[in-house]
C-alpha cells in the first residue's frame, strides 16, 4: 500500500481523493488550514514550510505520490489576486520542490496538480505574469493585473492556473522529474460542485458568469468523479502518462479552442524543434 500527500484534504476535490485513497487501503497525509494530519497555511512561505517538511516528516522520506487540490477561488477583493498566487501557484510549486527527492526515492511515483480549464477558456491572461510566476517573482506576476479592476481576482486565478500547468509540462520531461520515475501530470477539471463553486455561485455577479458560461454536456462536475480520475492518475496504469494536462470538463475546452492544439509546429518552430531533437538525443544516448 502506497503513502500519499494530499494538499486541500479537508474540502472538495482534495477531500473526495484522500477519503477514496484511504478507502482503498493507501495512507494519506493530509494538508490543509484544518482537519488535516498536517495543519498549515499554504499562503505563506513559513506555512509552506512547515507543510512540506511536516509531510516529509510523516512519510519518513519516502513518497508514493501527491495530489496538489488545495486552493482559493476568484471571488472578488482587492487582496484577493495575492493570495490566490501564493496559494494556487507557490503552494504547488514550492511543496513539489521540497518533496521531490523522497518521490524520487518511490521509483515511479506520480503526482497529480489540480490546474483548472480556466487555464485556455479565460481569456486575456497576461503572459508577463505568466512568466513572472514562473520566475517566481509574485510581485511582477501582480503588477499587470492592476489594470483589470474588478476581473482581476478572475485573470489571477486563470494566471495561478496557467502557471502551475506550464510548471507541470516544463518540469515533468526533466531528468529531475522523468529521470527520476516521478510521472508529473495535471488535471484540469471545469465547474465541479465544491464549496469553493457554491462561494462563487453565492456571490450573485459570479453566479451569473458561472451559469452563462458554455459546458456542451451540461451541469456541473462532481468531486466524487474527480477523484476517480486523481486515483487512476496515481495507479500503474498511468505509468505512461508524462507532462499531460487532462481536461475534464463539460466540453468547455473543446468548445473554445478546439482547433488551437493539437497542431503542428509551424515553420518557423523547426530550428527550436530540431535543436529539441538533437538535445535529447546526446542527453540519452
Ligand atoms: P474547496 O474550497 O472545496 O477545497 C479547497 C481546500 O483548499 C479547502 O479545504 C481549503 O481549506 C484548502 N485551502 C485553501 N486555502 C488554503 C491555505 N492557505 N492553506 C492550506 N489549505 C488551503 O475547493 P475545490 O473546488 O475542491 O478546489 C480544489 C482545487 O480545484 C483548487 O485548486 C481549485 O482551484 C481547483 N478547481 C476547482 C474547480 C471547481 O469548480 N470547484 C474548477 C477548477 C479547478
Amino acid at each position: 500500500m502506497a503513502t500519499y500527500a494530499v494538499t486541500g484534504s479537508a474540502s472538495g476535490m482534495g477531500r473526495a481523493a484522500a477519503e477514496r485513497l484511504r478507502a482503498a487501503g493507501h495512507t494519506v497525509i493530509g494538508v490543509d488550514l484544518r482537519d488535516a494530519e498536517v495543519v498549515a497555511d499554504l499562503s505563506t512561505p513559513e506555512g509552506r514550510q512547515a507543510a512540506a517538511s511536516g509531510v516529509l516528516e510523516a512519510a519518513g522520506g519516502r513518497l508514493d505520490g501527491a495530489v496538489l487540490a488545495a486552493g482559493v477561488g476568484p471571488t472578488p477583493g482587492k487582496d484577493r489576486p495575492r493570495l490566490i498566487m501564493q496559494i494556487n501557484y507557490f503552494g504547488v510549486v514550492e511543496l513539489l520542490e521540497a518533496w521531490r527527492p523522497a518521490l524520487a526515492s518511490a521509483g515511479n511515483a506520480k503526482v497529480v496538480v489540480v490546474a483548472s480549464n480556466s487555464t485556455t477558456t479565460v481569456p486575456v491572461v497576461p503572459h508577463r505574469t505568466v512568466r513572472a510566476l514562473l520566475a517566481k517573482d509574485a510581485d511582477r506576476a501582480l503588477r499587470p493585473l492592476r489594470k483589470f479592476g474588478k476581473a482581476a481576482p478572475s485573470i489571477a486565478y486563470a494566471g495561478s492556473k496557467i502557471g502551475v500547468a506550464r510548471w507541470v509540462r516544463r518540469m515533468a520531461i526533466t531528468r529531475d522529474w522523468a529521470g527520476a520515475g516521478i510521472r508529473l501530470n495535471a488535471i484540469a477539471p471545469g465547474a465541479i460542485m465544491t464549496p469553493l463553486l457554491q462561494k462563487q455561485l453565492d456571490t450573485p455577479s459570479e453566479a451569473k458568469a458561472v451559469n452563462a458560461f458554455p459546458v456542451p454536456i451540461g451541469g456541473f462536475g462532481e468531486p466524487e468523479d474527480l477523484a476517480a480520475w486523481m486515483e487512476f492518475m496515481l495507479s500503474e496504469r498511468a505509468d505512461f502518462l508524462c507532462g499531460s494536462v487532462i481536461f475534464v470538463d463539460g466540453g468547455s475546452d473543446a468548445y473554445f479552442r478546439a482547433d488551437d492544439w493539437p497542431g503542428a509546429v509551424p515553420v518557423a518552430g523547426l530550428p527550436r524543434y530540431l535543436w529539441r531533437f538533437a538535445r535529447f538525443k546526446r542527453s540519452n544516448g
